[in-house]
């Protein structure tokens, strides 16, 4: 079973519907006994919290169930995971500052977008549409980080 992080800001908006998405692909595939998906944010200011609503309604309309309550980023996790991939450069900044002189890939989400690079849109202080826009690039990007690890796996 390969463990895989996605970490964004917060962890009630795009880290935590990139882990629903993930495990609900996966359960569709019928891989999950080899892939399962976690979330954590770097901040520490929603530990314990469920995900934002507009996040609930944007899984929700798209039939993926979400069960999550909010982590924060530690050092640790990167022993723990098998692979990190960060919604965007700031998040994965903070990630190799916390894991410091630990040898570990942090991947950036989007790197695997096949539309456009960059980051995950922070969705956090916009409207509820801001977070179709996350739900789209997620749904696509995911379908191709998960084509990368049945390779990368030898699947
Ligand atoms: P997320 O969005 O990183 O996608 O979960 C945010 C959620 C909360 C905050 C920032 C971003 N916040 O500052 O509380």
């Amino acid at each position: 079973m390969k463990k895989i992080l996605f970490v964004c800001l917060g962890n009630i908006c795009r880290s935590p519907m990139a882990e629903a998405i993930f495990n609900h692909k996966i359960e569709e595939k019928g891989l999950q006994d080899r892939f399962k998906a976690d979330s954590v944010g770097t901040g520490n200011y929603h530990i314990g919290d469920h995900p934002d609503q507009r996040t609930v309604e944007t899984v929700a309309k798209n039939k993926i169930k979400i069960h999550h309550l909010g982590q924060q980023f530690l050092r640790k996790h990167s022993n723990e995971f098998d692979y990190l991939v960060a919604m965007d450069s700031s998040n994965q900044r903070n990630m190799l500052i916390e894991m410091d002189g630990l040898d570990k890939r942090v991947y950036l989400m989007r790197d695997f977008d096949p539309i456009e690079k960059g980051d995950v849109p922070d969705p956090y202080y916009g409207g509820s549409s801001g977070f179709d826009d996350v739900f789209e690039i997620l749904d696509r990007s995911i379908d191709a980080f998960i084509d990368f690890l049945k390779k990368e796996e030898g699947l």
